[in-house]
């Protein structure tokens, strides 16, 4: 009698542990940020989303876009491989159709948008959902009372696929330098984190990634990703907060799906970002 019990229990246990691991639904991972660079009673909100890879969730991208719109985002952060160099663009379409008026949203690319060898045509087709694209570039905006400013940078596989020679590092440094001198609360957009190093260079307060895809497999309060591209094994910046003096990292565990590549204990996260007064 007892070993029965214990039979089920232990069975029970097991079947419980296997759904959590390999749970693949949406999830919300919020972080909060303080500063002193946005009024006390003000605050900004991000949702970003990374690394979608033209999966699609529920019917016409229902589920991602309901879950996005529930956030209320004052900015929506799209950090790259929204679109796939191997599955349809379909997904991304209906993906960007869905958030189109949610919120003012910003792109910069990923590595896989460039394998895909059609980069301007990607590009294109996400301009037309009212995206703005940041490649080098920076945008000044207002959200509620704050003055914000947000930047992005393309891949670094910009240098292979598009324009040999092209110095990426000297030139992301070039374009950002004279943020120097602004005193508004600064956002950088940027693929791969595993380049925070250069990145920390040019003057920003937070800095958005994702490519990481959380290190694929995870074993909770033990290992933080298993395996990242560009990062190879234990990856450092798998997924979550990283401070580096006063600038913070966020890196997306994103929202890529591949059946022949199972996520354990890495459910696809849709981030949300508080930027908030103090
Ligand atoms: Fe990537």
């Amino acid at each position: 009698m007892i070993k029965t019990r214990k039979y089920w229990l232990i069975t029970g246990l097991l079947v419980v542990l296997l759904f959590a691991a390999f749970y693949n639904g949406l999830v919300v991972k919020k972080y909060i940020i303080n500063t002193n660079k946005l009024d006390a009673d003000q605050s900004v909100r991000i949702v970003l989303i990374s690394d979608l890879h033209n999966h699609v969730y529920g019917e016409n991208q229902s589920k991602i876009i309901s879950s996005i719109r529930k956030q209320s985002p004052d900015i929506i952060a799209l950090t790259g491989d929204i679109a796939d160099d191997e599955m349809p663009i379909e997904g991304t379409e209906q993906f960007l159709a869905g958030i189109q008026g949610i919120a003012p949203t910003y792109y910069v690319s990923g590595n896989h948008e460039y394998w895909s060898n059609d980069i301007q045509n990607i590009k294109n087709t996400i301009r037309q959902y009212d995206v703005t694209i940041l490649e080098n570039t920076y945008q000044q905006i207002k959200v509620n009372n704050s003055s914000i400013i947000i930047g992005g940078v393309d891949d670094p596989d910009i240098v292979k696929y598009e324009k040999p020679g092209f110095d990426w590092e000297g030139e992301l440094y070039k374009a950002f330098l004279e943020l120097q001198d602004k005193p508004d609360f600064k956002i950088l957009l940027a693929h791969r984190p595993e380049l925070i190093e250069i990145y920390k260079r040019s003057d920003f307060d937070l800095v958005l990634s994702g490519h990481a895809h959380g290190g694929q497999v995870r074993i909770p309060f033990i290992l933080n990703g298993l395996y990242a591209p560009d990062q190879g094994w234990f990856p450092q910046y798998a997924g979550g907060e990283y401070k580096h003096d006063s600038l913070i990292h966020i890196v997306s565990r994103g929202v890529s799906f591949n059946p022949r590549l199972p996520r354990v204990f890495n459910p696809p996260e849709i981030v949300v970002v508080d930027i908030k007064g103090e």
